[in-house]
C-alpha cells in the first residue's frame, strides 16, 4: 500500500506494538564495522580503505553483471524502461478476465461487471507454466492480487472514499481479491488468452473459501453466517504472495484491519483487535452498508482475515484455503524454499512498523512425484519468529502453544489462540522489532534470504538489525542459513547468520547515512517487492520513493562478486504509482511488473496522469506490463 502522502501513511501504519523488546543501540556500530558488512564491496579498490559509510557515486559499471544502462530517477506522467527493452501493457483495471465479462466502461458503478473484470491495484504476480510442471516460458497462468481500491480515482465527484454509496462499495468489494489469467507469447508479444478455461476472478464479494488448519472451527471464528468457524466469503488487502513447488499460489492478507469499524470494546476481542489496529473509523464506506464489517454487529468477522490463502490456479473450480498454521498478522506475502531434504519452509513479513519477521516449517515433506499428496502440506507445521543478535546471528524462535509464555496464564488456551493472536505471542517471545518487513525471499541461487524493510519514520531507538532512527528510506537484510550455498542451504535451521545488504537513501545526502557499492547508479527508497532472476540477482521494487522526488520503480543489483549492492534503475513508474509484483518467466526473458495506484493523491475529475490510456474521460488504471528485450534475449543479459 502506498505511503506517498502523510495522511495515508499514518492511517495505513499506526504502530500497534506496545512491547519493549530488544534494544541494542550500543552494539550497532560494532555490527556495522564487521568485515562481513563490506563483503563484496571490498572487491573494488574505490572502497578499500575508505570510510565505513559510502557516500560517493564513483563509477564502477564494469563491476555489475547487469547489462542494461540505468535510467534517470525522474517523476513523469508515463512509465520508462531501460533502452533496448519494451514494456507492453498486458491488462488494465476493468479489462475482461472471465469469458462473459462486459467491456470496461469508465466511471461505471457495476459490481456484476467488475466481478468478471480485472480488479483494482494489481500487486503480487505469479507466473505458472502451462502445462503444469513444465518450464514453458511462452505460455502459462498469470496469477495477480488486487490489493485495494482508490474510489476517488474510480468515480467522478468522490473526493472521500468514505462517501461511496452502497453500489460503489459493492463494486469496490468486487475489485478486491485475485485474478487468474491464461497468457501466451506469440511473435514475441504477450497476450491474454480470450475465453480461457482457467480464467478466474476471486473476490471479496462472492468467492467462498474454507478456513483450514489448527485454528479452523474455533469459536473465535464463528459468525452469524457461519456457525462452523470454517467458511468465509473472500479475501482482503491481498498484497504480495508466493508460489509453492507443487504449483499453487499463496495470497497474503495484509491491511485487513482497515475494512472494519465500530467499537472494539464491545467485542470479546479488544486486545486482539487493538494489536492489529482495528479502529472505530474504517478506511472504507463498506462498514456503513454491510454489517459484516461492523465489529459491533459481527464481532468475530475480523478473525477470518489476516491469514495466508492458498489457491490452486490449475483447477478453476478449486476452493481457496486460508491456512491458519502460518499465523495471523498483516502478511506481506509468503515465499517458499524447498530444502534438499524436501522440507518446506515459508518466509513471511508482518508489514507494520515495529513488527516481525516469520518463518514457517511444514510438518510434512514435499513429494516430487505426487502433487495430490502435497496439496495440504501447509495445513500443519511450526511458525517461528526472528530475534536478531549482535553477534551476527539470528534465532528463529518457535511459536508453540504451552511453551514458554504461550500458556493459559497469558490468555492462550489453545493452539488456535496462539495463531489468531500471533503478534501477541511473538511479543511475549521477545522478537526483534523491525522497520516494516515487506517481501522476504529465499534466493535459490546462493541459498540466502533477502528481507525488504521498507521504512520506519517513527523509529527512535535503533536495534542491531534496524540501525537507523527515523528510517525513511528503508534497508535490505541478507540472512545466511547454515549448510552451504544454493540447494545445500538448510532453511530449517534454528540459527542463521545475517548482514545488512544495503541501507537505502541518497548517497549525495550524508544525513541519509546510506550504504551501497560506491559505484551504485541509482539510489533506493522504500524497498517493498522483490524478484530474484535465475542468476540470483535482486530486482527491488519500491513503494514510497516519490516523497523524495524520485519515482517508484525497479532497481536491480548483484548479490555476489564485485557488483554486490551496486544498484541500477531499470523501470520508472508513472506519477503516483508504486511498483509491485515483479516476476520472471523461467527463461529470464520476460519480467512482469504491476503498476499500482497511478495518479494516487489526485481524483477522477482531475487525475495527475491518465496512464496508461491517456484518453479524455478515461481515468488512470492500475495495469500489468510485460517487459521483454528487443533482441529477444534475457533481461539484463
Ligand atoms: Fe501492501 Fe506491505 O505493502
Ligand atoms: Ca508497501
Ligand atoms: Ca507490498
Ligand atoms: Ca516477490
Amino acid at each position: 500500500m502506498n505511503e506517498q502522502f502523510e495522511i495515508i501513511e499514518d492511517r495505513d501504519d499506526i504502530p500497534s506494538n506496545p512491547t519493549n523488546n530488544p534494544r541494542v543501540a550500543d552494539l550497532i556500530n560494532a555490527r556495522l564495522t564487521r568485515r562481513g558488512f563490506f563483503k563484496g564491496l571490498m572487491a573494488t579498490s574505490a572502497v578499500a580503505g575508505a570510510g565505513i559509510v559510502t557516500t560517493g557515486m564513483a563509477r564502477a559499471q564494469d563491476a555489475s553483471t547487469l547489462t542494461f544502462k540505468s535510467i534517470p530517477q525522474k517523476i513523469a506522467k508515463s512509465h520508462t524502461v531501460a533502452d533496448g527493452y519494451d514494456a507492453n501493457i498486458l491488462i488494465r483495471h476493468g479489462d475482461k478476465v472471465v469469458a462473459d465479462a462486459p467491456a470496461y466502461v469508465p466511471g461505471a458503478v457495476d459490481a456484476a461487471a467488475q466481478v468478471k473484470q480485472f480488479g483494482y491495484n494489481n500487486d503480487f504476480i505469479g507466473y505458472l507454466p502451462l502445462p503444469a510442471g513444465s518450464n514453458n516460458s511462452d505460455h502459462g497462468l498469470l496469477c495477480i492480487n488486487h490489493e485495494y481500491t482508490n474510489a476517488e480515482l474510480m468515480w467522478p465527484s468522490l473526493k472521500d472514499p468514505m462517501g461511496a454509496s452502497k453500489e460503489q462499495a459493492q463494486h469496490e468489494i468486487a475489485a478486491h481479491g485475485h485474478s487468474v489469467l491464461e497468457i501466451k507469447k506469440t511473435d514475441g508479444k504477450w497476450q491474454v488468452v480470450d475465453g480461457s478455461q482457467y480464467a478466474r476472478r476471486i473476490s471479496a464479494l462472492e468467492t467462498e473459501m474454507v478456513i483450514t488448519g489448527p485454528a479452523a472451527g474455533h469459536d473465535r471464528l464463528k459468525t452469524s453466517t457461519d456457525q462452523t468457524g470454517t467458511r468465509v466469503i473472500g479475501t482482503l488487502n491481498n498484497c504480495a504472495g508466493g508460489k509453492t513447488p507443487w504449483g499453487t499460489i499463496l495470497i497474503a492478507e495484509e491491511n485487513f484491519n482497515g475494512y472494519f469499524g465500530g467499537d472494539i470494546a464491545k467485542t470479546n476481542e479488544e486486545r486482539n483487535y487493538k494489536r492489529l489496529g482495528i479502529e472505530p473509523d474504517s478506511w472504507y464506506s463498506w462498514v456503513n452498508h454491510f454489517d459484516r464489517f461492523n465489529v459491533e454487529k459481527e464481532p468475530n468477522e475480523p478473525n477470518k482475515f489476516g491469514w495466508m490463502v492458498e489457491l490452486d490456479p490449475y483447477d478453476p473450480s478449486s476452493t481457496p484455503k486460508k491456512r491458519t498454521a502460518l499465523g495471523r498478522f498483516k502478511h506481506e506475502g509468503a515465499t517458499v524454499f524447498l530444502n534438499k531434504d524436501n522440507s518446506v519452509v515459508a518466509y513471511s513479513g508482518d508489514d507494520q512498523r515495529f513488527d516481525y519477521l516469520y518463518k514457517f516449517i511444514a510438518s510434512k515433506k514435499y513429494n516430487p512425484n505426487d502433487r495430490a499428496a502435497n496439496m495440504d502440506i501447509l495445513e500443519d507445521g511450526t511458525l517461528h519468529v526472528a530475534k536478531f543478535n549482535d553477534d551476527g546471528t539470528v534465532n528463529w524462535m518457535p511459536i508453540i502453544h504451552g511453551e514458554g509464555p504461550l500458556t493459559a496464564e497469558n490468555g492462550f488456551d489453545s493452539r488456535a489462540d496462539v495463531l489468531i493472536e500471533t503478534r501477541r505471542a511473538a511479543d511475549l517471545l521477545g522478537a526483534t522489532k523491525m522497520d516494516r518487513p515487506e517481501d522476504v525471499e529465499p534466493n535459490p541461487v546462493n541459498g540466502k534470504v533477502y528481507v525488504m524493510l521498507t521504512n520506519n519514520s517513527k523509529r527512535k531507538e535503533p536495534n542491531i538489525a534496524n540501525p537507523r532512527v527515523k528510517n525513511i528510506h528503508g534497508h535490505v537484510l541478507e540472512l545466511t542459513p547454515p549448510g552451504g550455498m544454493g540447494k545445500d542451504a538448510d532453511h530449517t535451521a534454528s540459527t542463521f547468520e545475517w548482514d545488512i545488504f544495503l541501507l537505502g537513501g541518497n548517497p549525495a545526502n550524508t544525513d541519509d547515512k546510506s550504504v551501497y557499492h560506491p559505484g551504485a547508479e541509482s539510489w533506493v527508497s522504500c524497498p517493498d517487492n522483490l524478484a530474484i532472476d535465475h542468476k540470483g540477482r535482486l530486482w527491488i521494487a519500491t513503494d514510497g520513493a516519490p516523497k523524495s522526488d524520485i519515482p517508484d520503480g525497479m532497481h536491480a543489483t548483484d548479490v555476489e562478486g564485485a557488483g554486490r549492492a551496486l544498484t541500477k534503475f531499470f523501470f520508472a513508474c508513472p506519477e503516483g504509482a508504486e511498483m509491485c509484483g515483479p516476476e520472471f518467466t523461467p527463461d529470464g526473458k520476460t519480467l512482469f511488473v504491476a503498476v499500482q495506484h497511478p495518479a494516487d493523491g489526485s481524483t477522477y475529475d482531475a487525475p495527475s496522469t491518465r496512464w496508461p490510456d491517456f484518453a479524455d474521460g478515461v481515468p488512470p488504471r492500475p495495469s500489468v506490463l510485460a517487459i521483454t528485450k528487443q533482441d529477444g534475449g534475457e533481461i539484463a543479459g
